[in-house]
């Protein structure tokens, strides 16, 4: 943060805060429905409750599964990669205090008693978090969250920096591009560091272990991907501005929502081209081949007869 400290002076609320396509809303009909006020308005939302996910899913998931992996013996005993890790800590709770101190700075009305406007999370899933997060060298299914997570906010972040305004709203803010070409600096290591976390704990468990693990990853990945209540929200939040939208408010939910089983969306958030390496590592692991099924992008997904090969692990990350 402190190397954006400076440019914390404003943000430009005629200016979308993500790339449109990012939305949910712009992949039903009810998008072209809106107004370009409207349509701004929505989108700026979504970047906010974007934030918030990053930054709970950072604090709350990678944090705490890198702080219990610390004192793992196979970390321990590289003290180069548990360096790694601690860094890689510290540039979460950095990037924590940056979305926080952004989402602070676009809707302060919103976030003036707390940093989750949009995001809350109820006591048996917080449960499941919790006991999910004690054994990360056993449930390695959290690891591949870890990877699938850090690649998909590499993939919105470049979006973001290869945004030109071609869209009807026009560039997104400055400062939001700064903040993310930031991010995107650190999570490129991350990724790598994700992957031979897999290598140290998934690889090297049992047959057996890799199934339990890659069926739950996939029961949980459905979950993800599904829309929730903090999308949900996000609309209720335009009605709530916008009282002119209350005729469709439960018609726009119902369109959302419809979009976990839509194919044309699922393949443009979940493929080869967002989340390569996670593909590539679904490829190497035979294991995991069953787990293309969760993904729509089925004809993308199917492993590559030959041997892609094994990625390899950057040496600075
Ligand atoms: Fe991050
Ligand atoms: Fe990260």
């Amino acid at each position: 943060m402190d190397r954006l400290g400076d440019k914390f002076e404003g943000i430009n609320h005629d200016h979308p805060f993500l790339p449109e396509s990012f939305t949910l809303l712009y992949h039903t009909d009810f998008y072209g429905r809106l107004t370009a006020e409207q349509q701004l308005y929505y989108n700026q939302l979504c970047g906010a409750m974007t934030n918030e996910l990053s930054m709970f899913l950072e604090q709350e998931l990678i944090n705490k599964v890198l702080i219990r992996l610390l004192h793992h013996p196979k970390i321990v005993a590289i003290e180069d990669f548990r360096v790694c890790l601690l860094n890689m800590i510290g540039d979460e709770k950095e990037h924590g205090g940056m979305f926080e101190k952004l989402n602070q700075l676009c809707f302060p009305e919103l976030y003036q008693h707390s940093s989750f406007h949009f995001i809350r999370f109820g006591f048996r899933e917080r449960l499941g978090f919790r006991l999910c997060l004690q054994f990360p060298a056993q449930l390695t299914f959290v690891i591949w969250l870890l990877l699938i997570i850090e690649e998909y906010s590499m993939t919105l972040s470049t979006a973001v920096l290869k945004d030109h305004g071609n869209g009807r709203l026009g560039p997104v803010d400055g400062l939001i591009r700064a903040i993310h070409e930031k991010h995107l600096q650190d999570e490129v290591g991350h990724v790598f560091i994700d992957i031979h976390l897999l290598r140290t704990f998934f690889e090297t468990s049992a047959p057996w272990a890799k199934k339990v693990n890659l069926a739950l990853l996939k029961a949980v990945f459905r979950e993800m991907t599904t829309p929730k209540r903090a999308n949900r929200q996000v609309i209720r939040q335009l009605v709530r501005v916008f009282p002119e939208l209350k005729p469709m408010e439960e018609d726009m939910i119902r369109a959302m929502i419809g979009l976990k089983d839509d194919q044309v969306f699922q393949r443009d958030f979940f493929s080869r081209e967002t989340l390569p390496r996670t593909f590539q590592l679904f490829d190497e692991y035979f294991e995991a081949t069953d787990l293309i099924d969760t993904f729509p992008a089925i004809d993308q997904a199917r492993p590559h007869a030959s041997n892609p090969g094994k990625i390899v692990l950057a040496d600075n990350y």
